[in-house]
């Protein structure tokens, strides 16, 4: 097991969760963090809303003690706004890092100058990470998305590097692939071989191969895991196990699966962040793939109240 360092801090291995928004919230982290994952991010806040203390953003902040360590995700250009945002959200939140996101590819983001936006002016982003991480007293992450050409990639890493940044992690798509298309251990590797800080690998890692690929070809430091750990917050464990022993573990029984989502929905309500949506979405992604479960996600579906979800999934049991 690699143990992942980003500045002083030493992680107990090197398995990260992605930032997602509206997924990846406090109770869908702790289980997460329970499967094995060494570190956790918020999904990305916009430091405006900070800025304003917005109640939503704040909310999005949320952590506890028990999901350390931490990390929360900013979305923003202006240093300005981004450095006032990171001491809000550290006097409420005492996270023990902070992420700048460099990457989201949403129209409703680029629009606004941020996310991938960003990857188009180096200097800014320079000066972002600049100002951020002389700031502050904990350690600044970067997650990025790769440019057409690698030459350019490298040049937009080695000024975060930098500029102050404790690690960065790639993800080896572009801005305009948005999730389609490959993403490309290739950059990945190079941008590694180039840097000093760790890097951590991003994309299309969704099970033991594709792990073990990812870090034997590109000997990045970690692994971030997106979209493979929605509903299935268990495979942080598989993974783990793999990487340290060699060894498959059995998928993950249905009752078992079942539990996790009742964890999940146990501790929205301990957080008073239970609502019908995500737990529409979240009653779908911790069933997907069971046996004969199209009535039952259309069913899900058509619930009108969160008695009727628990219910619908409660006749699987
Ligand atoms: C629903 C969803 C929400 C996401 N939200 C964010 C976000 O808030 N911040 C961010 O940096 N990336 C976000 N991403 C991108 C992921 O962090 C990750 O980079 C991407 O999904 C590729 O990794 P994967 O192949 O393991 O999913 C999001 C992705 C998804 C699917």
């Amino acid at each position: 097991m690699i143990h992942l360092k980003i500045g002083k801090m030493k992680l107990d291995g090197n398995l990260v969760l992605a930032p997602m928004s509206d997924v990846t919230n406090l109770p869908f982290r702790l289980l997460c963090k329970k499967y094995g994952a060494s570190l956790v991010y918020s999904e990305m806040v916009c430091s405006g809303g900070i800025v304003r203390r917005n109640a939503e953003s704040m909310g999005r902040c949320l952590t506890s003690e028990d999901e350390r360590p931490f990390g929360i995700q900013l979305l923003g250009s202006d240093a300005a706004d981004l450095v006032n945002s990171a001491q809000i959200l550290q006097e409420r939140y005492n996270p023990d890092l902070f992420d700048i996101n460099l990457g989201c590819p949403a129209q409703s983001v680029i629009k606004n100058g941020f996310g991938s936006a960003l990857l188009k002016n180096p200097a800014m982003i320079g000066e972002i990470i600049e100002q951020l991480s002389s700031a502050l007293d904990i350690p600044l992450t970067a997650k990025i998305r790769i440019m057409n050409s690698f030459d350019e990639t490298l040049k937009i890493a080695r000024i975060i590097e930098k500029s102050g940044a404790a690690a960065i992690t790639v993800h080896g798509r572009t801005q305009k692939q948005g999730y389609s298309g490959k993403s490309s251990l290739e950059f990945i590797k190079g941008i590694k071989k180039e840097l000093s800080i760790p890097v951590i690998a991003n994309g299309d890692i969704y099970d033991e191969k594709t792990a073990l690929e990812a870090l034997e070809y590109t000997q990045c430091d970690g692994l971030m895991i997106g979209r493979a750990a929605i509903g299935n917050p268990y495979i942080f464990r598989r993974l783990s196990h793999y990487l340290s022993t060699g060894e498959l573990l059995p998928p993950q029984a249905m009752d078992e699966r079942l539990r996790d989502f009742y964890e999940y929905t146990a501790l929205c309500r301990k957080y008073d962040m239970l609502g019908l949506n995500d737990l529409k979405l979240n009653a779908q992604y911790f069933t997907k793939g069971m046996d004969n479960i199209k009535s039952v996600r259309i069913e899900i579906n058509k619930a009108n109240d969160i008695d009727s979800v628990m219910g619908i999934i409660g006749g699987l049991e």
